[in-house]
């Protein structure tokens, strides 16, 4: 069956217009005409009778296998309109249009965070990420996402693996890198008695590892990891959030920091351990809200820390319950707000009635962002421009910074 590709769906499938509804062709590209057999709604054994010159061989030795990243076999330039595109076509959804600043990608193996599948096997252990749509775990020693100091973890992971792992049960390890090396975290290990923790301690060790967190108990503490914030040294709590890549992480900042201009009194909402307090707080005095009190308490702990920082407070609330009310924001010019992917739609209720002049948003979904964005600017915003910062390059995952503003 021959098909022409017309449009990449949000998971970075091409899509055929088949006979009954739409024909789903993975690493395809539109224009691209192929042929392969139909599944339900899926082409597979496909064939590529007329490439798009947009399609590029991807740089990475593991992409025909490992389900990692999506869209290594398109050029970057493509990538990137196709990003901005979707945040286009969600706020075009809402009837809103607007400026776009120029993309951010993250470079090549700059990824500081990942989540690693983990098995034990016969011989050792597996380690590395499930084939596209499959069980089948690849190891990915020549991965063009993560940092090098992540795949230099490598051999302590799988050393972990063989001590704690099971042949039936995959581990997830999560792996950070910090200043002080790499913090780790294990879910699906076998339960750690007094022997294996020491063992596990004891690889740790070995490996220079900074914390190894196991199954949620703490097992190991060779250092603190720590993390830098502008003026700030901050130990995040294990498994707290932090933005994917520094240089994402820096231009979201920048974007950030563009938007709220010469703003003196600021509230973060959805704080995290301060990627964004801590470095405004060089010139504005900075109220931090966040649900988890173990991440608000690292930040307070390094706010207190950093030398010449204006007046930072914490408050650990659940924004989606208690949302700060309208007189609470009396006083800020500018919030900044970075919800999860569910977006904020509660607290922007608020916001569209609490005219604080500027907002500075950041969101990880295109979707809720356009759907919140509707809701201050029915309450009197404008939405001054939106800027694409693509962390997660070769995935379909898009993340965006943008600045409201109102007259008072
Ligand atoms: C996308 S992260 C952003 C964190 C921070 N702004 C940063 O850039 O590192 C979203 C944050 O919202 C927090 N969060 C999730 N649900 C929440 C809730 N109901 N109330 C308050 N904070 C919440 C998470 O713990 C996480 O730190």
């Amino acid at each position: 069956m021959n098909l022409i590709i017309e449009r990449l769906g949000h998971l970075g499938d091409g899509i055929a217009h088949g006979p009954d509804g739409p024909i789903y062709a993975p690493q395809m590209l539109p224009g691209e005409v192929v042929e392969g057999e139909l599944q339900g709604d899926h082409l597979t054994g496909i064939r590529i009778v007329t490439p798009s010159p947009l399609r590029v061989k991807p740089p990475c030795v593991h992409a025909r296998t490992c389900g990692g990243c999506m869209m290594q076999h398109a050029a970057n330039g493509f990538v990137a309109e196709w990003k901005q595109g979707i945040v286009q076509g969600a706020l075009q959804g809402q009837g809103i249009t607007t400026l776009f600043r120029p993309i951010v990608t993250s470079p090549p193996n700059s990824r500081r965070r990942a989540t690693l599948t983990a098995r034990r096997t016969k011989g050792g252990s597996l380690l590395g990420f499930h084939a596209r749509g499959s069980d089948v775990l690849v190891a990915v020693p020549g991965c063009h996402l993560l940092h090098p100091d992540l795949i230099a973890t490598f051999p302590a992971l799988e050393a972990l693996v063989k001590a704690g792992g099971s042949r039936t049960v995959e581990m997830q390890m999560t792996v950070t890198r910090s200043l002080s090396g790499a913090d780790v975290v294990v879910v699906g290990g076998k339960p750690a008695d007094a022997m294996m923790q020491m063992d596990l301690a004891r690889l740790t060790e070995a490996h220079g590892l900074a914390r190894l967190t196991w199954n949620g108990e703490a097992v190991a503490l060779r250092t603190m990891p720590m993390q830098r914030f502008g003026r700030a040294l901050v130990a995040p709590p294990p498994g707290a959030f932090l933005q994917a890549t520094a240089e994402g992480e820096q231009a979201l900042l920048q974007a950030v920091a563009f938007a709220i201009g010469s703003a003196r009194k600021v509230v973060d909402l959805f704080a995290g351990v301060g990627t964004f307090t801590l470095p405004l707080a060089e010139r504005a005095e900075v109220l931090a809200v966040e649900g988890e009190a173990a991440m608000m308490a690292a930040l307070d702990k390094g706010a207190r820390g950093a030398e010449g920082l204006r007046r930072v407070t914490t408050q650990t609330r659940d924004l989606y319950r208690r949302p700060l009310e309208a007189d609470e924001f009396k006083g800020f010019d500018a919030v900044v707000i970075d919800p999860p992917r569910a977006g904020a739609e509660a607290q922007m209720r608020v916001l569209a009635a609490a005219r604080v002049p500027v907002i500075a948003a950041v969101s990880c979904n295109p979707a809720t962002f356009a759907r919140d964005a509707r809701i201050l600017i029915d309450g009197g915003y404008r939405l001054d421009w939106v800027q694409v910062v693509d962390q997660f390059r070769w995935s379909p995952h898009v993340e965006l910074a943008a600045r409201f503003s109102r007259s008072v």
